[in-house]
């Protein structure tokens, strides 16, 4: 898969250091609150699952997923909610994991729907932030890394479904998605 690959910007060890850290500081800010971790389908499955384990509190984890990209390399700003948690969070302290912030209007618009349900604090933990153009200015209280504007795929993220498996985060080559 390598070949498919214009770059890998993020290694495999780069990233369990940096997940390793964020656990961490997420451990300290959590103390005696019980921890609610909304994970965001399905980009950062992959994400959620190392860093929950970096996490030394009780905590439970539900999934949302919500349609943003379809196949497409551009968002549309169309945000619909395909799968709604199981769960009542209303009273719970709710940590957002997301697996990249682009536009910004995914999150902003879960972050308002989620409030509303009476939530005691939500927080928002990004894998990946990539600032060139945010529409909506979104408050996120963990970054792993920020990353340049291109097209990104690789652990958990995917272009049209496909390299969620790859082990680092890497840019694909332009050939693969302009074909
Ligand atoms: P936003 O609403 O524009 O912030 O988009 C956030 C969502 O778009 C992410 O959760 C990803 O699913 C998707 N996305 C944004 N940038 C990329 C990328 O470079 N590669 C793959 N998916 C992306
Ligand atoms: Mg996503």
């Amino acid at each position: 898969m390598k070949q498919l690959m214009e770059k890998i910007i993020i290694t495999e060890s780069e990233l369990k250091e940096r997940i390793a850290a964020l656990g961490l500081q997420i451990t300290k800010d959590y103390q005696d609150k019980p921890l609610v971790i909304v994970s965001i389908l399905k980009g950062s499955f992959i994400f959620t699952s190392d860093l929950i384990r970096q996490i030394q509190l009780p905590l439970t984890v539900d999934f949302m997923a919500v349609s943003s990209y379809g196949n497409a390399t551009q968002s549309t700003g169309v945000v619909k909610i395909i799968k709604d948690l199981d769960k009542s969070i209303e009273g719970k302290h709710i940590l957002i994991v997301e697996d990249i912030i682009d536009s910004g209007l995914t999150l902003t618009y879960l972050k308002e729907i989620l409030s509303a349900r009476g939530t005691a604090s939500i927080k928002i933990c990004t894998l990946l932030d990539k600032p060139a153009h945010r529409k909506e200015k979104v408050a996120i209280d963990y970054v792993g890394f920020e990353v340049p504007d291109e097209f990104i795929v690789g652990y958990g993220i995917d272009y049209a479904e496909q390299y969620r498996n790859l082990p680092y985060i890497g840019i694909l080559k332009r050939e693969v998605y302009e074909k």
